[in-house]
């Protein structure tokens, strides 16, 4: 029996470890050559104090001094001690550089190309060694854009047991990779991806969540939401309720998955609006318009929301009218203007 370990650094860079049964995560994590911060090893100093974000796990012997009581209810643990009862997400205090576990790149060769209308990509990708890139639900990777200089971020919209990488690209004017996605690009060209990077993913269901999506913020939404489909057995039973929002009719995306992961997940359930007033759509308007008290739960929700800028201050702006503050608010806010707009620029977490 293995374990994987997720360890996730301050400088969104995430590497994966493998514990044998009864394996410390520090031992997994130096037998990778990952260095995590250390001193004593002994559950005395606290120096490798992280948060486990999801998993079961075991403690181990410590002292007060190194992790108080309150601490280890709140889900902070010692990597030095602790010994992993099913996967783990545990993020690191510390960056990837100074753990000497900088993120990996791989060739990614794109096996197709389909367009949404005119100004939304749905790309995919084949790894020759798959295997080795081990991803959240929610995650992303940076993309050299082939013939030019220049980075782009994306989140997969594909859930981590998948083949094959799925990405979702919102076209921009001039951008690097709109001008190579609709100029040059075709199957067979290989496409440097660097990663996974990011805080955004799904944590252990477990309350109600609601997922809020703007556009192409749909995609890591769709990563997690494959994620549970995948485990439905596990699935705690909480409700899963998805607004998506988009500004035009042409900008719905993927709503054959979603009617899909509404059949195969009992708890899921989705809503849909057009923020253009000419829209055909039967739910115009923001996605705020289109959340309910019951999906609120009085504040005990996890929330994850994918948009720009502009949605994350409206979705603050909305907890304060509703008087609520949600147990956790995940966020993932996207780069607009020049560069791709389904560039993730900032994640955030507000427990
Ligand atoms: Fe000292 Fe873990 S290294 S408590």
């Amino acid at each position: 029996m293995t374990y994987q370990i997720a360890l996730s650094f301050e400088d969104g860079v995430t590497r994966f470890v493998t514990a044998n049964r009864n394996e410390t995560v520090a031992d997994a994590a130096y037998k990778s050559r990952i260095n995590i911060p250390f001193d004593c090893r002994d559950g005395a100093c606290g120096t490798c104090k992280a948060f486990c974000e999801s998993g079961k796990y075991d403690g181990g012997d410590y002292i007060d001094e190194a992790l108080t009581e309150d601490e280890a209810e709140k889900g902070f643990c010692l990597p030095c001690q602790m010994v992993p009862e099913t996967d783990l997400v545990l993020q690191i205090a510390g960056t990837s550089e100074m753990a000497k576990a900088g993120a990996t790149t791989f060739e990614g060769t794109v096996s197709e190309l389909n367009w949404f209308a005119d100004n939304t990509a749905a790309l995919t990708l084949t790894l020759a060694n798959r295997a080795d890139l081990k991803y959240l639900p929610g995650q992303y990777m940076n993309f050299a854009v082939p013939g030019t200089d220049a980075a782009r971020s994306y989140s997969f919209s594909s859930g981590p047991a998948a083949a094959e990488l799925r990405f979702l690209i919102r076209t921009a004017p001039d951008g690097a990779m709109t001008t190579y996605l609709k100029e040059r690009a075709a199957v067979g060209d290989t496409i440097p991806l660097t990663g996974p990077m990011g805080s955004f993913f799904l944590r252990d269901i477990k309350r109600p969540v609601l997922m809020l999506a703007g556009g192409t913020g749909i995609a890591p939404l769709l990563s997690m939401l494959e994620n549970i489909a995948a485990n439905v057995d596990e699935a705690p039973a909480h409700p899963v309720h998805l607004v998506y929002g988009v500004t035009f009719d042409k900008d719905l995306v993927e709503l054959e998955k979603l009617e899909h992961y509404a059949d195969a997940i009992e708890n899921f359930t989705f809503t849909t609006c057009v923020a253009d007033p000419d829209s055909a759509a039967k739910n115009k308007g923001y996605v705020t318009q289109y959340i309910t008290p019951a999906q609120l739960n009085d504040g005990d929700v996890d929330v994850y929301l994918c948009g720009p800028p502009a949605m994350v201050d409206a979705v603050r702006k909305y907890w304060d009218t509703q008087g609520i503050t949600p147990t956790n608010f995940y966020y993932e806010r996207f780069a607009v203007g020049s560069t791709a707009a389904a560039a993730p620029a900032l994640s955030g977490a507000v427990a």
